[in-house]
């Protein structure tokens, strides 16, 4: 049983203000966090929804560089978009703050200074890259080099990901910044820091021990960052964007973003209620923080040390994390553009927010990574919203208008059946369901519970057979009065989740709001008797395969539009381009298209296939790294470009004679570099 606080407080992870909203991104907190706060206010619980977006940090100031704006503008532009799409999808928030404005500077300023009064502080001096061009400090990010592990020549300040290292940027050789391509020097600068390691006894015990309940992810992931040890980290960065650090000595130095953002869910409720401190201050709160799993750190060790460090607020009841959506198989990219952006799906899909969010729903990635297809999209509405819910309320309101004159008939207790007490039964049950899915955070469950009641319904319909019984008009009156009964319920228990369809249904029934409360739910006296309802509206519509290729075509050509688009920038430019060379070096290389015409794996080298190419005037044997990326059955019959002239090298005791021409796709696949099909084989390249 949850237990019985005054008042909710939940939150919903600021989004960074760097780029639109995705569907990745409702799956993984948005859509979870209106569902719960749309139960607790159906349940007349004193609840804020409380968000607003993240406006600093080191990406918002890269791209104001590229785009040659200023970070406020890039802020302004993207706020807008985000808050418009959250509209117009029905995120429910009681706010949707900034925290570039003035009241977060002044919260989130208020809040450094009380730490650093405390002495809570750590001030250290260290030596940071520093790039002389741009005048500028450099963030982890921003400075590439060689990884000392595997020598890939891109690696990150902060990782490798050719060998997933997590690196330091002192580590990198030949490091250069990524902003100007410039050799970086080193240079002293002081930052305050909050030694995490001071909480870490307390930690584990109001994590480990006190929160034992919290999702496996989130407690697993939490078990793992406690048992390695918590060091000191820096909480201010060398910056002109960011909430200024409060202290005469801190001329060019801002908060790190991670630590104004969660400030941010305190000044947002500032903004909305000047009863704010009764949510951040008063023990019966239940304060409950939405996110995606890359913030499970942050909001279940850092903000709750800086809370505790503080003193004056409570803590989080619970932080159920989600992990990641895919969208089709490939994790999302927003530098890609591989992904579903919410304010083109409102676009193609006017009016249809409860479909998007019956389908986030339904595969919620409440406990792994899951996946999102059009294809599951198009089935999942045809044959369950539509099938099922849509079409158990359509027919009961076509034979109630047909056989009982558009009135709710009246029930008569003298033929009730078994039938009907089924019915009856599953509908307190599934409320019951529901509920205790909800309490739990385990929205994808409570969802399928809601459809299984109206599959229950569409079975109820074809046992009694209504259309059937036309003289016994009694026995049609209990069939329709309990199949509109059911649809008022269906109505109250699907609100949290599609509240667009509660309303549709509501109009249909000519009832109010008020009838959504959720202590209506589970009665079978919603309707009166002898009320005449309207007409029956259609609550979904079939997806034709048409729209889902529309969208498949979309999905692949924004993505393919956006990298030929996308100017090759110095940050983005992890591949410099190599030292000149003379026009004769080049025509030194003697390219030939050919055919592969035979294709084997090599014993024990996973990554090598053994080809053999025909040239048209004779054949070659090539060894090819692309053992992971193709079978041989995949190769055979391509044509491809051959260095012709490259002097022979063994491999696996193979002679390979000549190299293959290969490039990466988006997603880093070794694609060939062929000639156009007609080509003759053999015939040169120039
Ligand atoms: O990961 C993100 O998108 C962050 N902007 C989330 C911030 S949540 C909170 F702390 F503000
Ligand atoms: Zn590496």
């Amino acid at each position: 049983m949850p237990k019985n606080f005054k008042r909710h407080l939940i939150t919903a992870a600021l989004p960074y203000a760097n780029g639109p909203v995705h569907i990745g991104h409702l799956a993984g907190c948005f859509l979870p966090a209106d569902i719960y706060v749309r139960y607790l206010r159906a349940k007349g619980e004193d609840v804020k929804f409380v968000c607003g977006a993240d406006e600093h940090g080191v990406p918002i100031t890269i791209r104001a560089m590229k785009e040659d704006k200023t970070p406020q503008q890039v802020v302004d532009d993207f706020y807008k978009i985000i808050d418009t799409s959250f509209k117009d999808f029905g995120i429910s928030f009681d706010i949707f703050s900034r925290t570039s404005n003035k009241e977060h500077h002044e919260t989130a300023q208020a809040f450094f200074k009380d730490l650093y009064d405390k002495n809570l502080f750590e001030e250290k001096e260290s030596e940071q890259y520093f790039d002389e061009e741009k005048q500028t400090f450099l963030a982890d990010r921003y400075i590439t080099g060689t990884c000392p592990k595997c020598s890939n020549e891109n690696a990150y300040g902060d990782q490798c990901e050719n060998c997933g290292s997590a690196l330091s940027p002192e580590e990198l050789i030949n490091p250069k910044s990524a902003l100007s391509s410039s050799i970086p020097i080193k240079k002293k600068t002081k930052h305050w820091y909050l030694p995490l390691q001071n909480y870490e006894a307390w930690l584990k015990q109001w994590v480990l021990e006190d929160h034992k309940e919290w999702k496996n992810n989130v407690y697993g992931q939490c078990k793992s960052w406690l048992e390695q040890g918590l060091r000191s980290r820096a909480m201010t960065r060398d910056s002109n964007w960011g909430v200024p650090v409060p202290l005469p000595d801190a001329e060019g130095k801002v908060m790190y973003v991670w630590f104004d953002a969660p400030i941010g869910y305190i000044s947002a409720t500032k903004e909305l209620t000047p009863h704010w401190e009764d949510y951040w201050k008063k023990d019966d709160t239940q304060l409950v923080h939405f996110i995606g799993k890359d913030n499970i750190v942050f909001h279940c060790i850092i903000f709750p040390a800086m809370l505790k460090a503080h003193g004056d607020y409570i803590l989080p009841e619970n932080v159920p994390a989600n992990e990641f959506l895919n969208i089709e198989g490939k994790k999302v990219s927003t530098s890609r553009n591989w992904a579903v952006w919410v304010h083109e799906y409102l676009e193609d899909f006017p009016d249809q927010q409860d479909v998007m969010r019956y389908v986030l729903c339904a595969n919620a990635p409440e406990n792994k990574d899951n996946d999102f297809t059009w294809k599951d999209f198009q089935e999942r509405n045809n044959s369950e919203l539509v099938a099922i819910y849509g079409n158990l309320v359509n027919r009961v309101f076509v034979l109630m208008h047909k056989l009982c004159g558009g009135k709710v008939p009246p029930f008569h207790m003298d033929i009730k059946d078994s039938l009907d007490d089924k019915l009856y039964e599953k509908i307190v049950t599934s409320k019951k369901a529901i509920e205790e899915s909800i309490d739990s955070y385990k929205f994808r469950e409570g969802l399928f519970q809601l459809i299984d009641l109206a599959r229950e319904g569409n079975k109820y319909l074809q046992e009694k057979e209504p259309w059937k019984k036309k003289d016994d008009q009694k026995s049609i009156d209990n069939c329709l009065h309990l199949g509109l009964q059911l649809c008022a319920n269906l109505a109250i228990l699907g609100n949290p989740f599609l509240p667009h369809t509660s309303q549709k249904l509501c109009r249909m029934m000519k009832v109010v709001d008020r009838m959504l409360e959720w202590k209506n739910a589970g009665s079978i006296q919603l309707l009166k008797t002898g009320y005449s309802l309207n007409q029956p509206t259609l609550l979904f519509a079939k997806i034709e395969d048409e729209q889902i290729e529309q969208q498949m075509e979309k999905l692949h050509a924004n993505a393919i539009a956006h990298e030929e688009s996308e100017v090759p920038t110095e940050a983005a430019n992890t591949n410099p381009i190599k030292d000149e060379i003379q026009f004769d070096d080049f025509s030194k290389i003697d390219l030939r298209s050919a055919k592969i015409i035979a294709a084997e794996k090599v014993k024990k080298a996973d990554k090598l296939l053994n080809l053999t190419l025909d040239l048209g005037f004779e054949q070659r044997t090539v060894l090819s790294g692309i053992a992971e990326h193709y079978t041989p059955e995949e190769v055979i019959g391509l044509e491809v470009t051959l260095v012709a002239n490259l002097a022979p090298r063994k491999m696996r005791g193979i002679e390979s004679q000549g190299m293959i021409l290969m490039t990466e796709d988006a997603d880093g696949k070794l694609i060939f570099v062929s000639p156009k099909k007609a080509s003759k084989v053999g015939s040169p390249i120039h």
